[in-house]
């Protein structure tokens, strides 16, 4: 594919695959999306929702095919136009704020917000060291609620054009997961959005929704 056509859009997978040891989760796999565009991936557990997420994110580098996002081929520049909430705890072992900044010059007052539409202020307010409580190796100092939370007040920071969902309120109670997805959604607006979900009904009108099946996406 033309390299200027590639650029046009804000995730271009080019038949790509991927395989773990042996097995292969992706097979010639394509995929275009548009900058402001909404996608939903479903399918069976398994199947490979995962694995392309974290192609995309930069997290995993295809074995063959041609990935570009945000124009961007390199994992290291891709992770720098992607906002990702993982399905399982990736959080570093330092204190929540700093899961939070990741390091960047965020301001007290935009954590302040984020940790409010990610609903962690009551908890992070009966800490004794607040912000400041380290969440331990591989966060196992937090439940998988509050990690996941931690790391949609990182996305609600992070100023990207990109923004990567996997499951991100499957480990919240149902109140508390529809007012985070309300959060996200303010967020979302406007941006490029990949959102892997078994829960369907939780993809609006504004989502065109793929099923992965076989290594591939299938429009629905
Ligand atoms: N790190 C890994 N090493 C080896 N195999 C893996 C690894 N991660 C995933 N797999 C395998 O790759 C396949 C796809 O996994 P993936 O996590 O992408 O699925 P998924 O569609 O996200 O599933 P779920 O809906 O359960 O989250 C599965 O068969 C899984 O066992
Ligand atoms: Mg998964």
């Amino acid at each position: 594919m033309k390299e200027e056509t590639m650029c046009e859009y804000a995730v271009c997978l080019d038949n790509i695959s991927f395989t773990y040891e042996g097995a292969t989760v992706i097979e010639n796999l394509s995929l275009r999306v548009r900058p402001g565009e909404h996608i939903g991936i479903v399918g069976e557990s398994g199947c490979g929702k995962s694995t392309v997420l974290k192609i995309i994110a930069g997290l995993y580098e295809a074995d063959r095919g041609e990935v570009v996002i945000a124009g961007e081929r390199s994992p290291e520049k891709i992770r720098k136009h992607t906002a990702v909430v993982m399905q399982h705890n990736n959080l570093f072992p330092l204190s929540i704020r700093d899961n939070i900044t990741c390091g960047h010059d965020i301001s007290e007052e935009a954590v302040r917000i984020a940790c409010q539409n990610a609903s962690l202020t009551e908890w992070i307010e009966s800490l004794p060291d607040g912000l400041d409580t380290n969440v331990g190796e591989r966060g196992n100092q937090v439940s998988g609620g509050q990690a996941q939370r931690i790391q949609i007040a990182r996305a609600l920071c992070k100023d990207a054009q990109i923004i990567l969902l996997d499951e991100p309120v499957s480990a919240l109670d149902q109140d508390t997961g529809q007012s985070v997805l309300n959060a996200l959604n303010a967020l979302m607006y406007g941006k490029t959005v990949i959102h892997v979900t078994h829960h369907r009904e939780t993809l609006d009108h504004s989502y065109t929704v793929y099923r992965m099946k076989g290594g591939k996406l299938v429009r629905e």
